[in-house]
């Protein structure tokens, strides 16, 4: 493995890392394998760190890849899938993607939590979620705001941070909105005619495409420990309405927009889970992570990372990688 330099788009987020020197990183295991567990671990294996994944499931492994991606383990608590002491020898690094359970409990921690405690760890990164700032009417929250979730999946989450800072682990707590990128977009609701134009006056969103989260992560893991903030939110610098982020994806697809919905009218509609969306309006600030880290945002709006998530280039990070969700 060599250094890298600082980060360009063309070579996309795996070379968002300033410089990770040689042997900075030993074996990381990415417990989860979803949408941004997978693209992290590719990031991964293409610089050449050992990494090894968690699924549920196993999953075909397919025809010979042409290179070796990262190995993978079962962990499935609810089924007594748990990895071995020996399966876990050699791990310095770990990245929790796993979200709380459905009685709001961390599997990792309740399941994994001891024998993690016993590993030579060097970081150990768990992605939670902007959430647990709750409503601000639109005001900005920054790593000192205060914590005030407001529902459910975020007063759960916001537990789970506390008992993971509790265990004296070389903790970093990243706080996301909502993630998208390749696969992950409004372009196919807007294809298939499924797309809502929902307005409702005020309401912003904030986002994060998956390679910036990737390009984040590894930046951090270039800095030294000390230099790393125990809490950074990874956050493009743009928040803004959804009729404003779908109008820019339908004129990229060249499609009509759907006729607009007054959030008002149409709020008993929808699913619990989507009204909960539409529940809490703030403004999240990546400033620690641009200005204080020195981290240059692969996709600074939404606009920067639909263009990309429509027109992939065959060098952008997820090519070649497994298929994200
Ligand atoms: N998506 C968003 O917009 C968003 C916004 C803010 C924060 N977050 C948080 O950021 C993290 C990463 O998000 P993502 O969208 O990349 O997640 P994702 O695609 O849903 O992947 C989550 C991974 O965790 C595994 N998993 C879930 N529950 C598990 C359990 N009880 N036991 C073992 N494995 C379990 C899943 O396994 P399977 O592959 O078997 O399903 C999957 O591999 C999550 O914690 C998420 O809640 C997401």
């Amino acid at each position: 493995m060599t250094d890298l330099p600082v980060n360009s788009r063309d070579e996309g987020a795996t070379a968002a890392a300033v410089a990770l020197a040689p042997g900075a990183v030993g074996h990381v295991l990415v417990l989860g394998g979803g949408y941004t567990g997978n693209r992290f671990a590719a990031a991964l294996t293409r610089l050449g760190i050992a990494t090894t994944v968690s699924h549920r499931q196993p999953s075909d492994p397919g025809p010979p890849a042409e290179s070796a991606g990262p190995s993978q383990l079962r962990f499935d608590p609810a089924h007594g899938a748990l990895p071995s002491p020996e399966e876990l020898v050699g791990i310095t690094h770990v990245l929790v993607t796993i979200p709380p359970d459905a009685a709001g409990r961390d599997p990792v921690l309740d399941h994994l939590g001891e024998q993690l405690k016993e590993l030579p760890l060097q970081w150990l990164g768990y992605l939670s979620t902007t959430g647990v700032y709750g409503d601000t009417g639109g005001a900005w929250v920054d790593e000192t705001s205060p914590t005030r979730p407001t529902l459910e999946r975020s007063r759960s989450r916001l537990a789970c941070e506390r008992a993971w800072r509790s265990r004296g682990l070389p903790l970093q707590v990243f706080r996301l909105p909502a993630i998208y990128g390749p696969d992950r977009s409004p372009f196919n609701d807007l294809r298939q005619g499924r797309a809502r134009l929902i307005h409702k006056r005020g309401q912003v969103f904030c986002r994060i495409h998956v390679d910036d989260i990737v390009g984040a992560l590894l930046h951090n893991l270039a800095l030294p420990a000390a230099a790393r903030p125990d809490t950074l939110i990874l956050a493009d610098e743009y928040p803004c309405s959804s009729s404003e982020s779908l109008g820019y994806a339908a004129h990229l697809l060249g499609c009509k927009l759907p006729a607009l919905q007054p959030y008002k009218q149409i709020a008993a509609t929808m699913s619990p889970m989507a009204r909960s969306f539409w529940s809490e309006n703030r403004r999240v600030s990546s400033a620690l992570l641009r200005q204080g880290l020195g981290y240059h945002l692969l996709y600074p709006s939404f606009r920067d990372g639909y263009r990309a998530a429509l027109c992939p280039s065959p060098d952008s990070p997820g090519a070649g990688g497994r298929a994200a969700r």
